[in-house]
């Protein structure tokens, strides 16, 4: 009859469009829920982190996210690091022997060029420099991947979020596109993070940190994100974040840091996380990659072997 025959029609149809979806659709229908994979500084189980070889490894393991760390130079340069110090990620003590205790902020560019930051890690490594926030942008733009910048220690910085800006306008990186899907701008001090938001309404932000739930709404008119240390992260914690509509109007985002481990991946993504943090991206896509349930551990795909981005181990 009349009715089935268009319940018949509309189930070909249906089926029809379903059939055309372009791949990118029909894989986000098949993982739903899964988390977004970041690579923390880079990809840095595989290359030394926050260098442009951890930005191609996880270029290379087809990672769209990489998180970076960004400091000032004495000489007011923006460049990519995570310590407050030289001396943990390159051969600072050997090159500038009597200058101790090598603080990012004691040296200038031209000085922190002719360090190498990546024997440290692995002799393969030798000769990796230290970028400036330019030439890392540059490499993460060439790669077509996309930003979760971070602001480190801004309280001795004073002014590197409106510079920063500046910077990433410069290169590009403010425009509607980028702002809209590619970039991300967090810090564990908020007052960092709500400068940025003043400055720049229209970039999406986080903050890093485990804020009270009752203190959510107060973070809420500056980020757009909360992310958590993961040993911080459960179901209820997750959903209560989420329950709070962020700077852009969007329930809050949880990304958390720093999962290395399958199950923990799983255990988090069960909980409800948007995001996950890792030095090990290609483990942690694929344990939260899947065709079923949230959180069900994925099988391992082709490009899960760490030897393919030249592992140190
Ligand atoms: O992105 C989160 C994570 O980077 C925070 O910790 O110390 O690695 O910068 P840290
Ligand atoms: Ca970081």
């Amino acid at each position: 009859m009349r009715i089935r025959s268009i319940a018949a029609a509309s189930g070909l149809l249906l089926g029809a469009s379903a059939f055309i979806l372009p791949a990118a659709s029909a894989q986000a229908a098949d993982h739903p829920h899964s988390p977004v994979t970041v690579a923390h500084r880079g990809a840095s189980a595989y290359a030394p982190e926050n260098t442009l070889a951890a930005v191609d490894a996880a270029a290379k393991l087809k990672i769209d996210w990489v998180e970076n760390d960004v400091q000032r130079t004495k000489d007011g340069k923006l460049i990519v690091i995570h310590d407050t110090t030289l001396n943990r990620t390159t051969n600072v003590e050997e090159v500038f022997p009597g200058r101790a205790p090598w603080k990012v902020s004691d040296f200038t560019l031209k000085e922190i060029q002719r360090l190498d930051a990546g024997s440290w890690f692995n002799p393969k490594f030798t000769g990796e420099r230290v970028p400036t926030l330019k030439q890392y942008m540059d490499r993460v733009s060439r790669n077509h991947q996309k930003l979760l910048l971070e602001f480190k220690a801004p309280e001795l910085y004073p002014n590197i979020e409106r510079e920063t800006l500046n910077e990433l306008r410069h290169q590009g990186w403010l425009n509607r596109q980028h702002v809209k899907h590619r970039l991300i701008i967090q810090s564990f001090n908020a007052d960092s993070v709500k400068t940025t938001h003043e400055l720049r309404p229209d970039v999406k932000t986080g903050f890093l940190g485990t804020p009270a739930v009752a203190d959510l709404p107060k973070f809420a008119k500056f980020a757009d994100q909360i992310n958590p240390h993961f040993g911080s992260v459960d179901p209820e914690y997750v959903a209560a974040v989420k329950a709070v509509r962020g700077a852009h109007g969007k329930p809050l985002e949880v990304y958390t840091w720093t999962v290395d481990d399958a199950a923990v991946a799983v255990k988090v993504a069960k909980a409800g996380v948007t995001g996950i943090i890792t030095n090990k991206p290609d483990v942690i896509r694929d344990a939260v990659s899947h065709k079923g349930k949230p959180g069900k551990p994925g099988k391992p795909g082709k490009n899960t072997s760490a030897q393919q981005v030249g592992a140190a181990a």
